[in-house]
């Protein structure tokens, strides 16, 4: 493979840690943002998935592509379709981050985007990370910075936290080799632990309690509503949390070991990594 890495989303969580794996594996890297955000090296370039206009330049020279859904959107299929035919028609390969566990409903949007790449003919890989370990800080902090407190719907479930510099590695190798293409890898970190567990572990790097209060879906709702989230993303939010309370998220699977060869960061590592941002 020897074209340029377009990496779509290159200013996010994923993105950033992804275009850093790639420049220092010595792969030219197309960093991609509304803004043309510069990443040290790489090449900034403007992409807007609305502004069809933006494409050309974007895909030029590149024979791989990186795609994911921004956070912030929920509508999954509008996103994902014309970047997904704008690599497909130029036979570029694509590395699709969807989610853990939307494999289970073949109707989902997430699952639906992965059967249209899968049938396209072009070569793709899949990553399926689990919830970030780094949602700890990008999401909760307010709560345990404020209260000492993570408030979210998860009952007793456990999850597999992932860290996102595991997610980025994964995507990497899968970006670099052919040997992983056709394929769908589910993305944990080590181990399942529950939200007590979790609170524990932040708990001895805060240098102070963290505790995990369990709220219903309302509580939750109202919390993030109450601190500006539009009411339609935070009852999406909350619904994420049905597989967590199922244990349909306990799952360790060995996807980033497969390949990258390395086993995946534990919620130890991310937490003592992360520990000045959870002292007050
Ligand atoms: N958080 C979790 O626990 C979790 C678990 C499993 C799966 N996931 C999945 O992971 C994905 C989110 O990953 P992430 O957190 O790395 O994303 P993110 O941080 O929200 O990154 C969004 C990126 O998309 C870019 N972007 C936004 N709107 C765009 C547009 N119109 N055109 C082009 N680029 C645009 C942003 O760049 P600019 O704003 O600079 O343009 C930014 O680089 C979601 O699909 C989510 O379902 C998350």
């Amino acid at each position: 493979m020897s074209g340029k890495i377009l990496v779509i989303g290159a200013t996010g969580n994923v993105g950033r840690p992804l275009v850093r794996e790639l420049v220092a594996a010595g792969e030219q890297v197309k960093a991609a943002s509304r803004a043309a955000t510069v990443i040290s090296g790489a090449e900034a370039i403007r992409f807007d998935q609305a502004d069809p206009s933006t494409y050309q330049d974007a895909f030029n020279g590149v024979d791989r592509v990186y795609v994911l859904v921004p956070s912030d959107r929920l509508d999954v299929a509008d996103y994902l379709t014309p970047i997904l035919q704008a690599a497909i028609e130029r036979n570029v390969k694509v590395a699709l981050q969807t989610a853990l566990g939307v494999d289970a409903d073949e109707r989902t949007p997430y699952r639906q985007a992965e059967l249209f790449l899968e049938r396209s003919g072009t070569p793709f890989v899949i990553v399926r990370p689990t919830w970030f370990s780094d949602n700890f800080h990008l999401s909760w902090l307010p709560g345990i910075k404020a209260q000492g407190v993570i408030a979210v719907p998860a009952a007793d479930g456990k999850s597999s936290f992932i860290d996102v510099r595991d997610i980025a590695a994964s995507a990497a190798s899968a970006l670099r080799s052919n040997q992983f293409d056709g394929k769908a890898y589910n993305l944990t970190g080590p181990a399942s632990l529950s939200y007590h567990e979790a609170a524990g572990i932040l708990s001895t790097v805060a240098g102070k309690e963290v505790r995990y209060q369990p709220v219903d879906d309302q509580t939750f709702i109202g919390i993030l509503t109450g601190v500006g989230m539009p009411a339609d993303f935070a009852s999406h939010l909350a619904s994420l949390f049905y597989p967590v309370r199922e244990g349909w998220t306990a799952v360790v699977a060995d996807g980033v070991e497969t390949l990258t060869g390395k086993p995946p960061r534990s919620l130890e590592t991310y937490a003592t990594d992360h520990a000045a941002k959870f002292k007050n």
